[in-house]
């Protein structure tokens, strides 16, 4: 199989000049080439901050790739789970990185899935006003999502991802044969987000998806290689024209994600994966998109069959109450911060989406329960 290479172009930082661009690999086999990568980008140490779950395995395959370039690699463990991106695992991290007298050729590789990527990404952004990060994905959705575009952070009790910077990688390297160790509700709800790619911005990629729903959940490589090959470049293209969220373009990718955000709240944190609520307001997005008579029915059906047959929800399942009236309450807080109007990101046909404005709560209320 081939290796391929996604460029995301970014503008230069001023007044440094320095070119923030940088490449996304996907591929098989690629845990032991990041040591050759870091050296040829200026890499002299390395700490690799990784997942307990997979430490001993493919973060030993990265360390040994580092040493053998020629680079002293020390490996910092973070305990699997949302719960590590805290501020006392920040702390611990930024100790652990004045213990290393890490200096400006140091490189932080990040190795696991989201929860270490914007972990890591974070302490890298902070650590003495700035360390190169390497992202090394290991999961579906940090391979499709999290690790590209920047974004780090960790939670507060307040809510998720209160604290963080903007903090680009030198390079994303996306291992694909690390996919074949994730649990396998981790593994499908990590595909919500490439259904969202196909629907937000690609109808030929979503017409793949549907023709190769039995390959991709057997995992075949070839596969595997092509949905995530084919969603970090949307992805990194959405990211290059909207860096920061200032334009509004990157509001496309929240497809599905106010939906998903109010039943993630309502049925208590961790009760669903973030994918299968996405799932979930997708199905709902659409519905909410036909009553309002912006799509037909067979958009629903397509994307529902799609859904479903990748293994994914597209209601609450049995035993998850969640009453209307509670999810409105949470998707009416959620826009206190857009002046208290409810909108969305909406489709108008399989690959195009867009920002409704002004929609009505009694609509919202029935596509929620229909
Ligand atoms: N920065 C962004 O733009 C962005 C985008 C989406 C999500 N996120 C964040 O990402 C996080 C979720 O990421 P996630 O779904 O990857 O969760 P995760 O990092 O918790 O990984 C999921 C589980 O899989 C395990 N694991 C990881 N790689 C494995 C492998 N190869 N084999 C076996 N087990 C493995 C982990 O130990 C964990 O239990 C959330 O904190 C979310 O906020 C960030
Ligand atoms: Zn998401």
């Amino acid at each position: 199989m081939t290796v391929a290479t996604i460029r995301v172009h970014l503008p230069t930082s001023a007044p440094s000049a320095i070119d923030r661009s940088y490449d996304i690999t996907v591929g098989r086999g690629l845990l032991p080439t990041v040591g050759a990568a870091v050296k040829a980008a200026g890499g002299r140490r390395a700490v690799v901050i990784t997942d307990a779950a997979i430490a001993a395995t493919h973060a030993a395959a990265v360390e040994i790739g580092l040493r053998s370039a020629g680079i002293e690699a020390t490996a910092l463990i973070v305990r699997s789970g949302e719960g590590s991106k805290s501020i006392t695992e920040a702390g611990r991290l930024w100790d652990a990185l004045a213990e290393h007298a890490v200096d400006r050729r140091t490189h932080v590789i990040a190795v696991g899935g989201g929860v270490v990527g914007d972990l890591a990404g974070f302490v890298a952004a902070t650590f003495g006003r700035g360390l190169a990060c390497w992202q090394v994905p290991t999961t579906v959705v940090a391979q499709v999502d999290s690790a590209i575009g920047g974004k780090t952070g960790i939670n507060l009790t307040a809510g998720k991802n209160l604290v963080g910077a903007f903090w680009q990688p030198h390079g994303v390297i996306a291992d694909i044969d690390t996919l074949a160790t994730l649990p396998a509700r981790e593994f499908v709800s990590g595909f919500a987000e490439v259904v969202k790619y196909g629907m937000i911005l690609d109808a030929a990629f979503f017409s793949w998806l549907e023709d190769n729903v039995g390959p991709l959940m057997a995992r075949d490589p070839a596969a595997l290689a092509h949905a995530v090959e084919r969603s970090a470049a949307l992805k990194a293209g959405v990211v290059e024209q909207d860096e920061r969220e200032l334009t509004g373009l990157r509001a496309v990718l929240n497809y599905g994600h106010t939906f998903a955000h109010a039943y993630e709240t309502a049925a208590g944190y961790g009760t669903l994966l973030h994918g299968e609520a996405v799932a979930i307001g997708m199905a709902r997005a659409a519905r909410l998109a036909r009553d309002l008579g912006r799509v037909s029915d067979d958009l629903i059906a397509r994307q529902d069959q799609l859904l479903l047959g990748l293994g994914l929800p597209v209601e609450p399942p049995p035993g998850v109450d969640l009453p209307a009236e509670a999810l409105l309450e949470v998707m009416a807080r959620d826009k206190k911060a857009v002046g208290g109007e409810l909108r969305f990101v909406l489709p108008a046909r399989i690959g195009h989406v867009e920002l409704v404005e002004g929609v009505s709560t009694l609509l919202v209320r029935r596509a929620l329960v229909g």
